[in-house]
């Protein structure tokens, strides 16, 4: 028993103004409040135990918590590392898929170069003989002659002129097509870009494949004018939708099938707001369940080495992202593929 209660109990049992049976009930009360206090200890005493394991228990916790915050810091650390090496190869994917399209029109290049060239040497050697003649006439005197001679070299010249811009304008587009975009929308005559890269495709595919033929057929909406577009990237779009529209006729012609001849359209249209620039195909078309894929990056049939599948996943982002325009395709397998840009003008 609590040491004051026992004294306060002993005075009790020793007080003489209080009957015995007073002393007993005040004894009995004392008792009652020393059992009330020896359970309240008790709670008291568990209630600090209590509290001690809780505290254990939560420093435990914080601690854990601590390591679990750390792994996922780490996690998170290293997610994004390979986000950013991600990145880098993308970039160096699209940077190598350039150069690849760039080594196609190599060949088309040369080609289309040369044209210019041959007419530039033709008209200088022609001029230069001209004046020759010119000179001869003039020491006879026949000015009328001469005067004709010269109007005959001008001409010579303004061609040689137009044949020269040809050739830088070739060489141009060609450095441009090599170089990140600029992104800066420009008006551009589309007819004469979607011109310009069939006849580039074609010869890059001629180059690489000897025997490679098909008709090509262009239908022009001369009412288009200019239209606002980052032309290079356009340009690019045009080249793979005609590349791949050479490949797919060209791989429908290795079957042999009796009286088909390779022919790749492409159609330009102006509808409302709207320009359109249809690139089709009466080759292998696309079956139905590479439809659904046929935009992804990566996504290829060529065989190993020959496509890298991110032709279509970029032109998506440039006509969609870049344009705000939309890319369609209609195809039915083994017979014909439509693939449709509209842009907004
Ligand atoms: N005109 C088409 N006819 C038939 N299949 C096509 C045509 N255009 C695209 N495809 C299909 O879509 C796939 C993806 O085309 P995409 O241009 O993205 O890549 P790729 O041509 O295979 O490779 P890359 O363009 O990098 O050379 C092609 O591999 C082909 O299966
Ligand atoms: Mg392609």
């Amino acid at each position: 028993m609590n040491q004051n209660l026992q004294n306060i109990l002993k005075l009790v049992e020793e007080s003489e103004a209080l009957s015995a049976e007073q002393k007993k009930s005040v004894a009995d009360w004392i008792k009652e409040v020393d059992k009330t206090i020896t359970v309240t200890e008790f709670k008291l005493d568990r209630t600090e135990k209590v509290k001690k394991t809780t505290a254990i228990l939560l420093e435990e916790t914080i601690q854990e918590l601590e390591l679990k915050r750390k792994a996922v810091q780490e996690t998170n650390d290293a997610l994004h590392k390979s986000l950013e090496e991600l990145k880098a190869t993308q970039q160096q994917l699209i940077q190598s898929e350039k150069m690849a399209s760039l080594g196609e029109l190599t060949a088309g290049i040369a080609h289309e170069i040369q044209n210019p060239l041959n007419f530039v040497n033709n008209f200088s050697e022609v001029s230069s003989e001209l004046i020759d003649e010119m000179t001869e006439e003039l020491k006879k005197g026949n000015m009328e002659d001469a005067q004709a001679i010269a109007n005959e070299i001008k001409m010579s010249l303004e061609k040689i002129t137009v044949h020269g811009k040809r050739a830088d304008g070739i060489v141009k587009s060609m450095l441009q097509h090599s170089r990140t975009s600029t992104g800066k929308k420009e008006p551009t005559d589309i007819n004469a870009l979607a011109d310009e890269y069939l006849r580039l495709a074609y010869h890059g595919m001629r180059a690489k494949d000897k025997i490679f033929n098909s008709a090509m057929k262009t239908d022009f909406d001369e009412s288009i004018g200019l239209v606002k577009i980052i032309s290079q990237d356009i340009g690019r779009v045009v080249l793979n939708l005609i590349t791949n529209a050479f490949y797919a006729v060209n791989e429908k012609k290795k079957l042999n099938l009796n009286g088909y001849e390779p022919t790749v359209t492409v159609t330009t249209k102006k509808t409302g707001n709207k320009v359109e620039i249809i690139v089709k195909d009466n080759g292998i078309g696309i079956p139905q369940k590479a439809l659904d894929k046929i935009f992804q990056p990566f996504f290829t049939t060529k065989p190993t080495g020959q496509g890298t599948g991110l032709g279509l996943s970029l032109s998506y982002d440039i006509v969609t992202k870049s344009h705000g325009g939309e890319i369609k395709v209609d195809t039915r397998e083994g017979e014909y593929t439509c693939f449709s840009i509209i842009l907004p003008v």
